[in-house]
């Protein structure tokens, strides 16, 4: 591919966007929400908020695109007005409640860098990546400071703490802001600065198989991507009612849960409310949803509660469905198909590529079970890998693409496109390691049938995927390790129907301690209270060692395998009681 041609490309896709006034670049907030007031889209309604306990045909609070615009001004002089700098960055850890949309892109026109966490999250994921990201501000609420901050406050580098449910100032804990009154001070026009395309816009964590979460940075001219899919991929035009259910602490729900649709002028759908199969269809058929974009775990969850749970509801309104985030199976396609008349479209990219970049576009006739072909210009390939999942280059260091539809290598992407990460958060080699030859290599293992559809296989390394979300086993580990009984421990997933995998964990004990259910309860609660649900291991079982390597890495792929009754493979491992030392050693070499 010469180079000249993907700059065309991306040209194209960069066309679709109007660019802040007078040519002074490029900034996200401004195509989601201004550029429709300016256009005279003012009165469209922008977002529906339902709340937790509202009927899901409810009206709900509406925002009108002008509404956004005021209130997103407001909060960009908020954080102005506390001293708040451009490129610092702007953590949000709250439910799917307006504010925290408001206060997202309102961070965004100030050229802050907007750090969304997943409110489930325990104190110690949140401390670890706000001290990573260098948090300067934290946007939350009561509860949850009250929850997770607080007894960690003196460890973060946070200056201020805003409330977005305290409307007075007396009802603030020490040294926190209240929303309300910082709010009501600020005005309602703010004109965003000149924003080069390449200023920092977005930082998501995500997990790798060792180390701590890497924090991928993303830059304003990400929106161009957000766009361009939201057009090719959704099919989403102005006026059109969209529901994403992914929480915007993920990257799907603020790529596609904000952005994206955002700029198209749709008008979106949020409810605060968790998974309720009910529910949902009432949602769909209450608000007249267009386009669904939701995951293969809520599809299950969907299947498990049976047919009979929409039954009488009119999903007529629902033109299509896309998923991402896991295998999307052929069965769930045809189970979708059969009793709700939709047929789910696969989509597939990373927190890395900020974008979708395979997919089953709304032209595409759907293959069940195939995650789609290249979208918007992105050149996908499949690389040759060793066994070991390690990309193999040729005698003059070129990699070696694969078009052997039987065969199967890594996914990798042409680098270069607009929503491609720039970096990992302080970690250059690790961000180097992700390109070789001009490609970026996904991790992702894949096929490609004669039509150019790509059928994923699975990653070549042992992240787990559960219920949607990325989780390095390190980072429960290192929790797991902390317990004044536990000397080490190794954590992996086990295949679930509904979640895709469950997080499992193996423990060494400390020498004397008996593997009493006590004992495994205390570990137990340390972990969820560390960890958080969501992440917190499901099953913790005591063993007497750890299959380790060399260098004493524990052998992950092994617990699995054994648990699964597979074979173990041709890992050379050493069986050996594991140490303080080596317990707390993984962050070592990958032998
Ligand atoms: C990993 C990226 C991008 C939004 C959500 C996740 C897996 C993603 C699919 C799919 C099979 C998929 C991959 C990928 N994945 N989409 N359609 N079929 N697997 O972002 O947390 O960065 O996870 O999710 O393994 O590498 P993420």
């Amino acid at each position: 591919m010469n180079t000249t041609l993907a700059a065309d490309r991306w040209q194209s896709v960069r066309d679709q966007l109007v660019g802040l006034p007078g040519g002074d670049g490029v900034n996200i907030a401004h195509e989601a929400v201004d550029r429709h007031v300016a256009e005279g889209f003012g009165s469209t309604i922008a977002m529906r908020f339902l709340g937790k306990h509202e009927a899901p045909d409810d009206a709900g609070e509406q925002y009108t695109y002008q509404r956004l615009a005021t209130e997103t001004s407001r909060f960009a002089h908020v954080l102005r007005g506390l001293g708040v700098w451009p490129g610092e960055t702007v953590f949000l850890l709250a439910g799917r409640v307006p504010r925290l949309y408001v206060a997202a892109l309102g961070a965004l026109k100030g050229q802050h860098v907007v750090c969304p966490l997943f409110s489930a999250f325990g104190p110690e994921p949140i401390k670890q990546r706000m001290v990573l990201g260098n948090a300067a501000v934290l946007v939350t609420t009561a509860s949850l400071y009250r929850r997770k901050i607080a007894g960690i406050r003196d460890e973060l580098p946070v200056r201020h703490v805003i409330l977005l449910d305290v409307d007075d100032q007396a009802d603030a804990p020490p040294d926190t802001w209240a929303y309300g009154p910082l709010f009501d001070r600020a005005i309602g026009v703010f004109q965003i600065t000149a924003t080069s395309p390449e200023t920092p816009a977005l930082l998501h964590f995500t997990s790798g198989t060792t180390g701590t979460p890497k924090g991928a940075l993303h830059v304003h001219d990400a929106v161009a991507m957000h766009r361009a899919t939201t057009e090719q991929v959704f099919g989403l035009r102005r006026g059109d009612v969209y529901w994403c259910t992914a929480d915007p602490g993920w990257v799907t729900g603020t790529s596609y849960g904000i952005i994206g649709p955002l700029t198209v002028g749709a008008t979106l759908i949020v409810d605060e409310a968790e998974f309720d199969a009910q529910r949902w269809y009432q949602i769909l058929e209450g608000q007249r949803v267009d386009v669904w974009y939701t995951a293969p775990t809520a599809i299950r969850m969907l299947m498990y509660a049976g047919a009979e749970a929409a039954a009488g509801i009119d999903l007529s309104s629902v033109q299509r469905a896309f998923s991402v985030g896991e295998p999307l199976s052929a069965e769930a396609v045809k189970w979708g198909i059969e009793h709700l008349a939709i047929t789910f479209r696969d989509t597939w990219w990373q927190t890395e590529t900020g974008a979708m970049m395979i997919a089953n576009t709304a032209e595409d006739v759907v293959l069940a079970g195939s995650m789609g072909r290249p979208v918007c210009g992105i050149q996908a390939g499949l690389l040759t890998t060793t066994d070991a999942g390690e990309i193999v280059l040729d005698d003059s260091g070129h990699v070696i693409e694969l078009d052997d539809p039987d065969r199967i290598g890594m996914i990798a992407l042409r680098a270069g496109w607009p929503s491609m990460f720039r970096s990992y958060l302080d970690n250059e080699e690790r961000y180097r390691k992700c390109f070789a030859d001009g490609w970026y290599l996904a991790g992702d293992l894949a096929r490609r049938d004669p039509s150019g559809s790509f059928w994923f296989v699975g990653r070549a390394d042992d992240v787990i995927k559960t219920a949607g979300h990325l989780i390095g086993p390190f980072e429960v580990e290192s929790v797991l390790n902390e317990h004044p009984d536990v000397t080490g421990s190794g954590v992996y997933g086990i295949p679930d129907p509904v979640a895709g995998e469950i997080i499992h964990a193996r423990i060494v004990l400390r020498r004397g301690v008996e593997p009493t259910d006590q004992t495994i309860s205390s570990v137990m609660a340390h972990a969820r209270r560390r960890l958080g649900a969501a992440v917190a291991p499901r099953e913790i079982v005591a063993v007497d060692r750890l299959p380790i390597t060399r260098s004493g890495k524990v052998m992950r792929r092994v617990l699995r395998a054994r648990e699964l009754g597979l074979p173990e493979g041709d890992l050379s491992t050493l069986e050996g009681p594991v140490t303080d030392d080596q317990a707390t050693d993984h962050e070592g070499s990958d032998s």
